[in-house]
């Protein structure tokens, strides 16, 4: 991760060793984030590929790494997907899914891995049933997000995998085609379908789209409830503030997801014009990322900010992003926390860390987390 200081505009090594921009306060974040014209997603380099039917067919479908208008024709095909009242419905199946959870590492006994027995097992089950992809294939495609990630391996191997994981989707979209099925893969095929429709996707898009929310679905939320614990562990104040007082779990939450800010900066974008912010003038063509924690952690937000208080009231953290790539599955990510941390804490009310040191923690990838995380009771 870059490290910064305290200049709310900084020049910064980025993941690949170039240059970039790095914004470090909320304001200056927020007004980056907001532009999307004056800082462009798309027109970022995709170093080492200059076809532009390549680049065409590597971002199809992602609208993460896209400017309007295909951004925002992708987003309106998924946005009724995860409006919070359709996550809410989906409360009483997250909720059987936690304690299913919950019952196996009973049963497994003291102590287990949250990293293996809880943490990437709940959003994966959630995001599989809702996408529509075999959870058999968990294994899979978890260490494949995981390399596609994973800023120390070469480019080309991480390429190699992303296409790896195109095909296989494309495979669960054609199955789809054939026998769509009450999920979000079948319904995106049948509520369009006539392919005359400009809103319809193609294969190739709906291969992109489904990764981007199987990877995004599940290594996020994931990373969330392992290192929630692992501070909820080390600080008991804030654990009790959490169990003794269910009514503020949706606080609670937002304060752990402001604390950890586990996306650690907005995806980088490219000026596309001379922008100045504050006393620095960045050149149109440079990249620029914001750095998510930093900016949830400005006294201009929060008072304290590096202090985790679940007593506080929720911020207006960017814990999730801001402006047009605004994480879509927040509502999503939300409902399983809410479920999953006080869950946990009432099944297992003296769990402890069953490590000495500090535990694995990554630091190859924008997503902060740990590699294990070991934790007994009883
Ligand atoms: C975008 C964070 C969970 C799907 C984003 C962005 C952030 C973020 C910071 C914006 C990145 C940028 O602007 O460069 C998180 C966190 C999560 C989480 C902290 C968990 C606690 C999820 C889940 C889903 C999801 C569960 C799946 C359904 C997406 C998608 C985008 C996105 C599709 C791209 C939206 C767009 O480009 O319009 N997320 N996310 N995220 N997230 Fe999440």
């Amino acid at each position: 991760a870059p490290q910064l200081g305290d200049a709310a505009v900084e020049r910064i090594q980025g993941p690949f060793g170039e240059p970039v921009w790095a914004i470090t306060t909320w304001a200056d974040g927020r007004a980056v984030l907001s532009d999307a014209e004056r800082f462009s997603r798309e027109q970022l380099d995709l170093q080492g590929v200059d076809s532009p039917e390549e680049r065409r067919r590597i971002r199809a479908g992602n609208m993460l790494t896209l400017d309007p208008p295909d951004h925002t024709r992708l987003r309106r095909a998924v946005t009724a997907e995860f409006t919070v009242k359709r996550i809410r419905n989906l409360r009483p199946r997250i909720e059987q899914i936690v304690d299913d959870h919950l019952d196996r590492m009973e049963a497994h006994g003291s102590p287990v891995d949250l990293t293996d027995a809880f943490a990437p097992a709940i959003p994966s089950l959630v995001i599989c049933e809702l996408l529509g992809v075999p959870y058999a294939d968990r294994h899979d495609f978890q260490s494949r997000a995981a390399t596609i990630i994973d800023f120390t391996l070469p480019m080309e191997t991480r390429r190699q995998v992303s296409l790896e994981m195109r095909t296989y989707m494309r495979e669960l979209v054609q199955q789809h085609r054939r026998d769509p099925g009450d999920d979000l893969l079948g319904r995106l095929i049948t509520r369009r379908g006539s392919g005359d429709d400009p809103d319809d996707l193609d294969d190739d898009e709906l291969a992109g789209l489904g990764n981007l929310l199987l990877i995004a679905g599940h290594e996020t939320t994931s990373n969330m409830l392992a290192l929630g614990t692992l501070v909820l562990l080390r600080q008991p104040d804030q654990r009790r503030l959490l169990v003794e007082h269910p009514e503020n779990v949706d606080a609670a939450v937002e304060e752990l997801l402001r604390y950890l800010s586990v996306v650690h900066m907005a995806l980088p974008r490219v000026a596309t014009t001379d922008v100045t912010i504050g006393d620095v003038t960045i050149p149109r063509g440079d990249a620029v990322v914001v750095s998510l924690p930093a900016a949830n952690r400005d006294p201009e937000l929060v008072e304290h900010g590096r202090d985790l208080d679940l007593g506080r009231a929720p911020t207006n953290h960017m814990a999730f992003g801001h402006g047009i790539h605004h994480c879509l599955g927040a509502p999503l990510a939300r409902a399983e926390m809410q479920i999953a941390f006080p869950r946990l804490f009432a099944r297992f009310p003296d769990l402890r860390l069953a490590l000495d040191d500090d535990p694995d923690f990554r630091t190859e990838t924008f997503i902060y987390g740990v590699r294990s995380l070991p934790v007994a009771w009883g």
